[in-house]
């Protein structure tokens, strides 16, 4: 995939006011009518304190109904408190009660588990057996919805792209359900939003929404193994791959089948590398295999000792897993 010219300025991509999604809507929708009542009210508060502030400098106050007078606007104000509180609270189940409702009948179901500092990616089929091993990027089909299940493997996270949905924590020895309908196609930015060790701001992610056909064509070529290895010189990457990589990173197809770091079967399909927060060019991944401590101090990966032809082979091997 190429990578969009934009993609690394976060204008509209990482954004609740420019919701993208049947949730981020809903809460879109409900916080522009709670800043217009809510500015409402306080412009009538404002209003009835300077109107107190002058009556009282008035010489001519004191009417002798001034103390019922006052009880009743004590009432009054009293009695539509509680009127907007109520209305509030309403809306605001039947806004979570609608949003929640998007998975009703998911068409789609994503485990998603928070890792320091990456995300895992588990898609699942109908009957709920996992297909296919990602990271770090989510897929899915315009006006569908999604069931994302979200987990985590260590500390608390919490999963958040603000175009789509509200936020909603990633806790060990839970599952947490997020209902995702997305309503336009484009790429998105999702942020981990729970303080969760000193490279938090750097696990980010990408959700791609796209048509169905779009969603189609990417989850069949994600299924599939990696191509087989036929040119000499990406043989020598392969090799050094094998020696160097794969105790944590899986290529499927290959003997490399390391499970804690992130599946690279497709890795140069995907717009980002080392947690979505460097875009996935071949001077960022460079940059990040030769030196990750580097970039992502305290990363689980390390900088692996390796000779420079060791370093450009396995570089050239890693940019064919589209
Ligand atoms: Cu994961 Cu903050």
């Amino acid at each position: 995939m190429t990578i969009p010219e934009r993609l690394f300025d976060w204008e509209g991509r990482q954004s609740a006011l420019q919701p993208a999604g049947l949730g981020a809507w809903l809460v879109e929708w409900m916080w522009w009518l709670s800043l217009g009542m809510f500015a409402a009210v306080w412009l009538l508060v404002i209003a009835a304190t300077l109107y107190a502030v002058r009556r009282r400098r008035s010489p001519h106050q004191a009417a002798p109904d001034g103390q019922v007078g006052a009880v009743r606007a004590v009432v009054v104000a009293t009695g539509a408190t509680v009127v907007v509180l109520l209305l509030f609270f309403a809306l605001s189940l039947s806004v979570g009660h609608r949003a929640a409702g998007a998975t009703a009948a998911p068409a789609l179901t994503v485990e998603v588990v928070g890792k320091q500092w990456w995300w895992e990616i588990h898609y699942l089929d109908a009957r709920g057996n996992r297909i296919l091993r990602t990271a770090n990027e989510i897929h899915l089909p315009v006006g569908e919805s999604a069931a994302l299940v979200l987990e985590s493997a260590d500390v608390i996270h919490s999963f958040w792209a603000p175009n789509l949905h509200g936020k909603v924590d990633m806790i060990p020895g839970r599952r947490n359900v997020l209902a995702l309908r997305p309503l336009e196609t484009g790429v998105f930015r999702a942020q981990c939003a729970e303080f969760c060790g000193r490279q938090h701001a750097k696990m980010a992610m990408m959700v791609v929404v796209q048509s169905r056909a779009g969603f189609e064509r990417w989850l069949a070529e994600q299924l599939e193994p990696a191509a087989p290895v036929t040119e000499r010189s990406l043989e020598r990457g392969l090799h050094a791959f094998l020696l160097r990589c794969a105790e944590c990173h899986t290529v499927r197809g290959t003997a490399a089948d390391g499970r804690e770091g992130p599946d690279l079967t497709h890795v140069a399909s995907r717009l980002t590398v080392g947690g979505g927060f460097l875009p996935n060019t071949k001077g960022h991944l460079g940059g990040w295999i030769a030196n990750p401590q580097a970039l992502k101090q305290g990363s689980p990966m390390p900088q692996v000792a390796m000779s420079a032809d060791e370093f450009s082979a396995i570089l050239q091997y890693l940019g064919t897993l589209e």
